[in-house]
């Protein structure tokens, strides 16, 4: 544990955690969203129990695990390249086993194995403890798969290896699934019902990884403010929860107010916020604790009340509207993105005009946008025909991304003459004579090193900025320290 401390002062980027008695080499990776990168380290301490290191070479590994995406149709194709790549490895290597887990594993379940023949195991979202049994199958020379959802899996028990660390920052899940069916979505098919990890395990995985000189952890759900835990399962059985599991019950305000109380010295931040599940004693906690960053992801996917209502967001634009000031009435310093879908099926320019002014008058300091892409099997797939042209929506996004462009650049320029707060994570890409971290909001900061060390908070006169970037010089420490 020491070890690990003293190495991030020095400035070690790679925490790797290595059992030496292990004589199998696993090679993870993992694609799309910070779920999946966060359940690889849980696959990789489950594994790591079954005799497997990590490698970060493919052509030595026994076994290869893919963490998929299938949210857009281009993330699966980005997998379907990869698949490709481990088979070419598998010609010259045919000992070596490959599975592939999440949520494609989920959608596509036993196609894998019966129309494809490029993989040996398929497994789903909620059933990597069972991988040890599956693996005992591949090994016997069956295909092996376990795709059933659950509905009280949170994988609370599992201490996960972090994979590909910083030793600085680190993602902890609260929640898994997601219930609220948005018409475009495919995660409540992949990823099953909504439920909560008891609030005692995170908090031990907290405690874990300040012990060994971690300093900000997200808390990561699909809908981080529906988190309640009350000692039951699934989220929309709570009705039936008996007086005392009500009475005991843990939300996310009160769960938050926990963490920043329990870490002074940590920084937290959580994703994602579903605007209709927001409440304003989440807010009320983020204003009153130094240590939770002033940063809302609150996606809005569209800024027309009509293609909302078609999208199943339980909210209009101008209630999202007055959530936002409502935000910036609590918390003035607040940063916020988004995530917009462009050429949801029906949108017309007039929707598209009010997706655009909903930018201007929310002013989102980053954002991620997308063109609608059709996923089988969800509502819209089902209702609505795909109806905007590919190069419609093209323009469309275009036109999105470089009005938020201009409004980053503003947003970041704010920041200009200030002296901000930074925990220092890594080398700047740029300059290896530049430290690289974040202020309190979500914007990069880069200044030069001096003597200051990873893991450290700082304060950071800023002297100029690109969109998305601040350049500083270093003043001091900060309190966080
Ligand atoms: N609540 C989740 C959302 C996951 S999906 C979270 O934790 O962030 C992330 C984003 O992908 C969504 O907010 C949406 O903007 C986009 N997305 C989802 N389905 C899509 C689709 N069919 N086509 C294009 N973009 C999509
Ligand atoms: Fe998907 Fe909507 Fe849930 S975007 S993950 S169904 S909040």
């Amino acid at each position: 544990m020491e070890k690990i401390i003293e190495e991030n002062k020095q400035g070690t980027s790679l925490v790797l955690e290595q059992k030496e008695s292990n004589n199998k080499k696993l090679f993870i990776e993992s694609y799309g969203c910070q779920m999946n990168f966060s359940d690889s380290e849980i696959v990789a301490s489950i594994l790591h129990n079954e005799g497997y290191n990590t490698t970060q070479i493919l052509e030595e590994a026994d076994l290869v695990l893919v963490n998929t995406c299938s949210i857009r149709d281009k993330a699966e194709q980005t997998v379907r390249k990869r698949l490709e790549k481990y088979n070419a490895v598998k010609k010259i290597n045919p000992d070596m086993k490959v599975g592939v887990l999440g949520c494609m594993a989920e959608r596509l379940k036993s196609k894998f194995l019966e129309e494809e023949k490029i993989v040996d195991m398929v497994v789903g979202p909620d059933a990597y403890k069972d991988l040890p049994n599956l693996l005992k199958e591949v090994g016997e020379g069956r295909d092996a798969i376990n795709v059933i959802l659950s509905k009280d899996e949170t994988y609370g028990d599992i201490a996960p290896v972090r994979l590909n660390s910083n030793g600085v920052t680190a993602f902890v899940s609260i929640t898994r699934g997601c219930d609220n069916m948005c018409t475009f979505c495919v995660v409540p098919f992949t990823r099953g019902r909504e439920r909560s990890r008891e609030p005692q395990s995170i908090m031990d995985e907290i405690a874990d990884l300040w012990s060994r000189g971690f300093k900000e952890v997200t808390l990561l759900g699909q809908n981080v403010d529906s988190y309640l835990w009350y000692g039951g399962g699934l989220k929309k059985d709570y009705d039936k929860a008996t007086d005392m599991q009500k009475a005991t019950a843990v939300d996310f305000a009160q769960l938050l107010d926990m963490c920043a109380i329990a870490f002074p010295k940590m920084r937290f931040r959580f994703s994602t916020s579903n605007p209709q599940d927001m409440h304003e004693e989440v807010l009320h906690v983020i204003a009153k604790h130094h240590n939770i960053c002033n940063y809302i992801h609150l996606p809005v996917q569209s800024g027309s009340t009509r293609i909302l209502k078609e999208m199943n967001r339980q909210h209009t634009r101008e209630e999202y509207m007055e959530l936002v000031d409502k935000i910036k009435n609590i918390i003035p310093d607040i940063s916020l993105s988004q995530d917009i879908i462009t050429g949801f099926p029906t949108e017309t320019e007039e929707d598209h005009q009010d997706t655009l002014s909903l930018l201007n008058y929310v002013r989102y300091d980053f954002g991620f946008m997308f063109a609608y892409s059709e996923r089988p099997g969800t509502l819209a797939a089902r209702k609505l025909e795909d109806d905007v042209p590919e190069e419609v929506k093209k323009r469309r996004l275009q036109e999105i991304v470089d009005l938020q462009q201009d409004i980053a650049y503003q947003r970041t320029a704010r920041f200009v003459g200030q002296t901000v707060e930074v925990l220092i994570e890594k080398s700047s890409k740029r300059s290896d004579l530049h430290w690289s971290g974040r202020n309190n909001q979500n914007t990069v900061v880069v200044f030069p090193k001096e003597n200051y060390k990873v893991g450290e908070f700082v304060m950071v006169k800023v002297n100029e900025c690109t969109t998305a970037t601040l350049i500083g010089e270093a003043v001091g420490y900060s309190e966080m320290n």
